[in-house]
């Protein structure tokens, strides 16, 4: 199989594992699980749960313990782009090729199914010590990993940051922390609980994280690249929303030429630091590497 197949199969297999762990359509609430599994099932390149998984064999894990937690980075990341998306944020309408959640079910569902989902991130992965009571102490661990990088010190942190500054000059410096927060933050979180669970070594686990930050800048510039050269239609989302909201982003600030150069850099470094790491993960660095050309 070649990296396209090989990939295509992978996504297969974490949606397979998403959907096992989706809230249930039934009940008084029924209308919010339906939110929430909307933008969930609507797609989406299942890249953290991915890279999650991908990380922990890296480490030899070959465990189920690591499934609650693909399911859970995947809610966590649903959830920041139903509120990413919504009127007092960047107001955009199209998300994973279809409306998005609030325009489907009002902006009240649109802010409850996004509580939800980060709410009920925390309710599946708590689910791995009924798979690996033995390992409560890393299980504990990964728990605490996802807290730190969803919320004020993480991907949470970035987007207030990123709304405040919306039509303000920026320089790298503050640019860097709201791309090293608003979307390195979560990848750092995905390769990091996938290691901690694999059983990393704490100095193994700094060094993924460093790989996660420079992953993380590369993907988010690359967005910033598609914001303005991508095809919506493939994109599943629409073009020229920085524009619109009056964001810097790495293009504004150097241009295009200068952001495909420094995700190529970026992700150089990313594998190299990997490449160093014991254990050998081939289609992990291929999948990294192959976010440089990404249409989507
Ligand atoms: C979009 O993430 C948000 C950013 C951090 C730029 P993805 O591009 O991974 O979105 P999906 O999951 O594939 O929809
Ligand atoms: C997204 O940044 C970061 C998060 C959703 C946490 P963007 O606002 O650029 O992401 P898109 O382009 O809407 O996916
Ligand atoms: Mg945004
Ligand atoms: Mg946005
Ligand atoms: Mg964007």
């Amino acid at each position: 199989m070649n990296f396209k197949e090989t990939l295509s199969e992978k996504i297969t297999q974490a949606e397979a594992v998403i959907r096992q762990y989706l809230p249930k359509e039934e009940g008084f609430a029924k209308e919010l699980a339906q939110a929430m599994n909307y933008s969930m099932l609507a797609g989406g390149k299942r890249l953290r749960p991915i890279f999650m998984q991908e990380t922990y064999k890296l480490f030899g894990g070959e465990g189920r313990v690591i499934e609650p937690f693909m399911a859970a980075m995947e809610m966590i990341h649903t959830h920041s782009l139903i509120h990413d998306d919504l009127p007092a944020l960047d107001n955009d309408e199209y998300r994973r090729g279809k409306k998005t959640t609030h325009v489907v079910y009002g902006e009240a569902m649109g802010i409850l199914s996004g509580d939800a989902l980060l709410n009920y991130a925390y309710e599946t992965a708590f689910l791995a010590f009924d798979i690996e009571g033995a390992n409560a102490a890393r299980i504990g661990r990964a728990l605490q990993i996802i807290g730190d990088k969803t919320g004020i010190y993480g991907m949470l942190g970035g987007q207030s940051v990123d709304v405040k500054n919306e039509g303000m000059p920026m320089d790298w410096d503050l640019l860097e922390y709201i791309y090293g927060n608003k979307t390195s933050a979560l990848i750092e979180c995905a390769m990091m609980t996938g290691a901690v669970l694999g059983g990393a070594s704490e100095e193994e686990i700094f060094l993924i994280e460093s790989v996660g930050y420079r992953v993380g800048l590369a993907f988010q510039i690359q967005d910033d690249i598609l914001d303005i050269t991508g095809d919506a239609k493939e994109l599943g989302k629409p073009l020229h929303s920085d524009e619109k909201n009056h964001k810097t982003t790495y293009v504004s600030l150097f241009g295009l030429e200068a952001a495909k150069e420094k995700v190529e850099e970026l992700t150089g470094e990313a594998v190299e630091t990997l490449k160093d790491i014991e254990g050998n993960n081939e289609f992990l660095y291929e999948l990294i590497e192959s976010l440089t050309t990404r249409r989507k």
